[in-house]
């Protein structure tokens, strides 16, 4: 939800930028925009659109020249995508670029207007450029503090002040940003893959500290001009992990990573067999003592919560409520001591999760963290995380964090029904080994992506369709569902199979396409009851089961038969042709598959 970078160096500033940018578009692609100080002016280019846009008007128009800058990548809240609300904001003696929301920025606004200042854009972030000029007194850290004392909302900003022209300011509240450091050169950024090619030491900024960025140095105070002395933090990812290597698209790549990517993260919390969360200080008279456990999330994250709902109930028997993050914060929700709150998050920036989380533990609940980037707002204020290794996820459908978020939920489970007594040590064992040996199967499920791009050729021309499946099928047929009307923009709905007939059923036509998930052996037959209805009344029906089960012939028109394995693990199995189905129906149909329209990949906005 907005990318912000910054660099100071003797690299040519603009192209820096550019290149930092390029990593951040998942973060929102509605216009780009930098400032550089050039001849000790500062000069801003920006427009709307992808950057690609604004690369090709600064080849046309001339770039800036100089080697102290910031740049900004948007996702637009206030005000529509246009040239003129493009970050950057300010006027010749302050600029700024701003991730976030500023709440009370229409009070500030009209302020302002009373003080003589005018407005050209409809954003929050312009009031906040004009109420650092307003306050400028020559000293920037006191005029920042000033302005923070003031402002409502989250924030990263990115600051110049021209009479400072070898320096950038940085401040975050509520919004990521991390101060890179390089030889003689430094960088900010909202996320790590921006910098990665220059450098994989960073500070990560913490809430209201303000970072004054040199070539020779980097100094972060509090608001009382107070010196910090940080730790820095080193990258451990990949340099290659953002960039394509060889596929068209990062989501194509990000499904390819999966079974990696699952091993790198169970591998760790697993001894001799057994869950083993030691290292994240959960212990098993913990986890058996909570009486209800919560798992609250946002889009994919949430739909890997609903498979941990059934596998926690089915085998470790405590209740677990799966909820949106948005709906959880606003419900008045019956959560207190006993309870544990398991929030799920890839970025773990999301707004709505976060806040939600605060909630539960100003309940006194216990708060456990799931997520993928290391030192993120979520993984610091929960009580307890465990880290995904997914590696930097670039895609905006989310592929291979929703399968290490799955694998974790599974560990979880096994760990919560041995420590309750629901699983015998032997048992326990088994399950685990089977979840060792998934990264293999996923394998298998992967190479069946020629099948994957056959079908979706039949569903190219759908107007909308439909997935069901029960129990962790439906759990993950909402998923699938999702990622096929996020990058194909064909309406999907998943539906529990056995409700179909109260309602849904009527929409059912030669022109409305069926993916019924059908991998758990129990209630398959009752599945394929509900494909004979739907077929009887003349939808497509794309079968996807496991290879053991029995199916009659003609039960449905296409049919995807999955590597075997236990069928409580059968959802990781799925996943990947679900994925796949997705993304070659979106290229298919000609979409910027990594980019779909309207979307953002890190939601910091309510
Ligand atoms: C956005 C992304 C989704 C993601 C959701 C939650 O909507 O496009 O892919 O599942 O946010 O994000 P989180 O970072 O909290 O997992």
């Amino acid at each position: 939800m907005c990318g912000v970078v910054g660099y100071v160096g003797d690299r040519d500033c603009t192209d820096v930028l550019v290149d930092a940018l390029s990593k951040l578009e998942y973060r929102g692609y509605d216009s780009a925009g930098i400032a550089v100080f050039e001849h000790g002016t500062i000069k801003v280019d920006k427009c709307k659109g992808r950057l690609s846009n604004l690369v090709e008007k600064m080849a046309e128009e001339g770039k800036p020249d100089g080697h102290c800058g910031i740049g900004h990548t948007r996702w637009a809240t206030h005000g529509e995508p246009s040239d003129i609300n493009s970050h950057p904001h300010g006027n010749k003696r302050v600029t700024i670029v701003h991730n976030g929301i500023i709440e009370n920025y229409k009070q500030i606004k009209d302020f302002l207007i009373t003080e003589g200042y005018s407005f050209v854009s409809e954003t929050d972030t312009e009031t906040v450029a004009k109420l650092l000029d307003y306050y400028y007194n020559g000293d920037p850290m006191e005029t920042i503090a000033r302005v923070l004392a003031e402002i409502k909302g989250s924030y990263a900003l990115g600051i110049m002040f021209r009479d400072f022209p070898d320096r950038i300011f940085a401040v975050r509240k509520d919004s990521p940003l991390i101060v890179g450091v390089g030889e003689n050169e430094n960088f900010l950024a909202s996320d790590v893959p921006a910098i990665i090619h220059y450098t994989r030491d960073y500070y990560l900024l913490e809430q209201n500290e303000i970072a004054i960025v040199k070539k020779d140095g980097v100094r972060i105070y509090d608001v009382h001009k107070n010196e910090i002395h940080k730790e820095l933090n080193t990258a451990d990812w990949d340099v290659d992990a953002a960039e394509k290597g060889g596929y068209e698209h990062f989501m194509l790549k990000e499904i390819h990573e999966q079974p990696t990517s699952v091993k790198t993260t169970i591998t760790p919390r697993i001894a001799e067999h057994m869950p083993d969360f030691t290292a994240e200080g959960l212990t098993k008279e913990e986890l058996k003592s909570y009486k209800n456990i919560f798992i609250v999330a946002c889009g994919t994250a949430m739909h890997a919560g609903m498979v941990g709902k059934y596998v926690i109930e089915k085998i470790a028997r405590i209740p677990v409520i799966v909820d949106i993050a948005s709906e959880f914060r606003y419900r008045d929700p019956i959560i207190g001591e006993n309870d544990l709150m398991i929030v799920i998050s890839q970025s773990g920036e999301t707004a709505d999760t976060k806040a939600a989380m605060e909630m539960a533990k100003n309940a006194g609940a216990t708060t456990l963290a799931i997520v993928n980037v290391k030192g993120s707002s979520i993984a610091r204020e929960a009580d307890k995380v465990i880290y995904t290794h997914a590696g930097p996820e670039i895609s905006v459908a989310s592929t291979k964090a929703y399968m290490v978020q799955v694998s974790i939920m599974y560990l979880l489970a096994f760990e919560i029904a041995y420590a309750n007594g629901k699983l015998t040590k032997e048992q326990c064992e088994e399950y685990t080994t089977m979840l060792e040996e998934i990264p293999e199967v996923i394998e298998e499920s992967i190479a069946l992506k020629e099948k994957c791009q056959f079908l979706a050729s039949r569903l190219i021309n759908a107007d909308s369709l439909l997935y069901i499946g029960r129990g962790l099928d439906y759990a993950l047929s909402m998923e699938g569902s999702l990622k096929l009307k996020e990058i194909s923009y064909i309406h999907s709905e998943s539906y529990a199979a056995g409700e179909l007939k109260h309602g849904t059923i009527s929409l059912i036509t030669e022109q409305m396409p069926v993916i019924a998930v059908a991998t758990q052996h129990d209630l398959v037959e009752k599945t394929i009851s509900n494909i004979k209805e739907v077929k009887a009344r003349g939808a497509m029906v794309i079968l996807v089961c496991d290879q053991d089960v029995d199916i009659e012939d003609g039960v449905a028109d296409e049919i995807i038969k999955l590597p075997h394995a236990d069928q409580l693990l059968m959802p990781m199995v799925a996943a990947a042709p679900l994925q796949l189905i997705a993304y070659y129906t979106s290229v298919l149909r000609g979409n910027d598959v990594d980019k779909p329209r309207n979307l953002a990949k890190s939601v910091t906005v309510e």
